[in-house]
């Protein structure tokens, strides 16, 4: 019989004790897929001390170096989090020879060129299949099954947490407060939760995406990022009277014209879109390729089980290589560097909330202010009052950012205009094309 394959983990909190869990319920189906046994060795944690389940026969430490310098160690997972140790603990491994396993979006995100380019220079696996949409495959099918295609779009809901808020404000009424602590209970929300509803989660995995996608280097500074933490039970409710749902979406999208474009904002979606269905934590993904056309990838976007599922599919893949004598895939490569677009240039419809003064005249200044920037009003509406003041919502047609956000500042300064409460996308095609 084949020699066990040894892992060290690095952390054991959500993932880590899902992938311990799952891989010891499942050793077996393991064993019969790598034809050896796949077997974690230690585990590095903060408080060594901790009692913690799934634990029996293994090494506990907190120390980095007893799992570098275990020379029967092959695999490296970690799922600490953060880019600080992660990132040095991971090219450390790199440097001990050991392939390594990662559901970190932060590093890859940042510094996935260093690390993809360790991992060539030490000829070892790399590989990150939950650093995006939990459960879900879609980093190999992006980076294999999918390689025919110029890939030219892809857009999804990539953070579970959000999408869990989002879903229960809306059908439940839920306060933000209670459903973010209830997205922390479950472990789907970071660590440190900012991260999740300030959409900075959703802008790395969206980098990474776009990465593979369009073979060129994304970085989390290259996404134009707004988060949930605006969004009010107001505007949720203007979205369901209207006939749409608000979500976080990703999006990414390359154009020989415009360049690649990489975003993460919340966006009003029309109830009839298959994203507008998308709840509770999970994630979907479409993935737009000239030859393939659409493909959608859906499932559990966070949580300890779904998140293992794609961890130990990297283990295994890994765990395959070894017993043959081959590592095959050894980490992604970028071969180009394309042009960014600017977000200035990006095209949207948009939903305007305003508070304004209630007396004659005030629509069509609002309505002038707006068509003077260039921007044409598809609706207006006005159904409350907020003390002395009426609530106006309008709707655009398609329009560049740039040209809403001067609409805003003209806006801001009339006499009549109180208040922007909110500005936020409406995600519909263009019906024509947008100056
Ligand atoms: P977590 O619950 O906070 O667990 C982190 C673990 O790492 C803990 O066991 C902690 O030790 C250990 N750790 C942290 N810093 C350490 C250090 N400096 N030295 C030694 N041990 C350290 O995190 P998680 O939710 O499992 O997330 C882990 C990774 O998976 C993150 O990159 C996250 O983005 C990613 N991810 C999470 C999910 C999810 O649903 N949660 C889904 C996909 C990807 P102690 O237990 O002693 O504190
Ligand atoms: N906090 C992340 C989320 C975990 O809610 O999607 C999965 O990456």
């Amino acid at each position: 019989m084949e020699k066990p394959i040894k892992i060290g983990l690095l952390g054991a909190g959500t993932v880590g004790s899902g992938v311990l869990q799952v891989l010891q319920e499942n050793a077996k189906e393991v064993f019969l897929k790598v034809g050896a046994p796949v077997e974690i060795k230690s585990v590095l944690v903060r408080d060594a001390k901790k009692a913690r389940p799934y634990m029996d026969g293994l090494i506990v430490t907190d120390k980095i170096e007893d799992i570098l310098e275990d020379a029967e160690i092959k695999i490296v997972v970690e799922l600490m989090g953060g880019l600080h140790p992660a990132r040095e603990y991971m090219l450390a491994a790199m440097e001990a020879g050991k392939h390594v396993v990662t559901a970190n979006k932060d590093v890859i995100a940042q510094f996935g060129a260093d690390m993809f380019d360790q991992a060539k220079k030490q000829n070892v696996g790399f590989l990150f299949e939950a650093s995006v949409g939990g459960g879900i495959p879609i980093i190999r099918p992006i980076m294999e099954s999918l390689t025919a295609n110029r890939i030219t779009e892809v857009m999804g809901i990539v953070n579970g947490t959000t999408n869990y808020m989002l879903t229960k404000m809306t059908e439940l009424g839920e306060s933000y407060e209670s459903v973010l602590k209830e997205a922390q209970e479950k472990g789907y929300a970071e660590a440190n939760p900012a991260a999740d509803v300030e959409g900075l989660d959703a802008a790395r995995k969206a980098a990474i995406l776009a990465s593979l996608a369009f073979n060129t280097r994304v970085t989390l500074q290259s996404v134009a990022v707004e988060g949930i933490t605006q969004i009010t039970p107001e505007d949720i409710d203007y979205a369901r009277q209207l006939g749409y749902v608000i979500k976080l979406l990703a999006i990414a999208k390359d154009s020989p014209e415009k360049g690649v474009d990489v975003r993460v904002h919340p966006a009003f979606l029309p109830k009839e879109h298959p994203l507008a269905s998308v709840s509770d934590v999970f994630n979907a993904i479409f993935v737009k390729g000239n030859a393939i056309g659409e493909a959608m990838f859906y499932g559990r976007g966070a949580g300890s089980r779904p998140t293992a599922s794609a961890v130990i599919s990297d283990i295994v893949s890994l765990a395959r290589g070894i017993v043959s004598g081959e590592v095959r895939e050894i980490a992604f490569q970028v071969f180009g560097q394309k042009q960014f677009c600017p977000i200035e240039e990006t095209v949207s419809a948009y939903y305007v909330r305003l508070l304004v003064a209630d007396m004659p005249g005030v629509l069509g200044a609002i309505a002038n202010a707006f068509g003077d920037e260039g921007v044409s009003l598809n609706s207006v509406i006005q159904t409350r009052k907020v003390g002395e003041l009426a609530e106006i919502v309008a709707i655009t047609h398609h329009v560049k950012h740039r040209r809403i956000e001067r609409a805003k500042r003209v806006l801001s300064s009339l006499p009549v205009v109180t208040k922007i409460s909110s500005v936020i996308r409406v995600e519909t095609p263009p019906t024509s094309e947008v100056e």
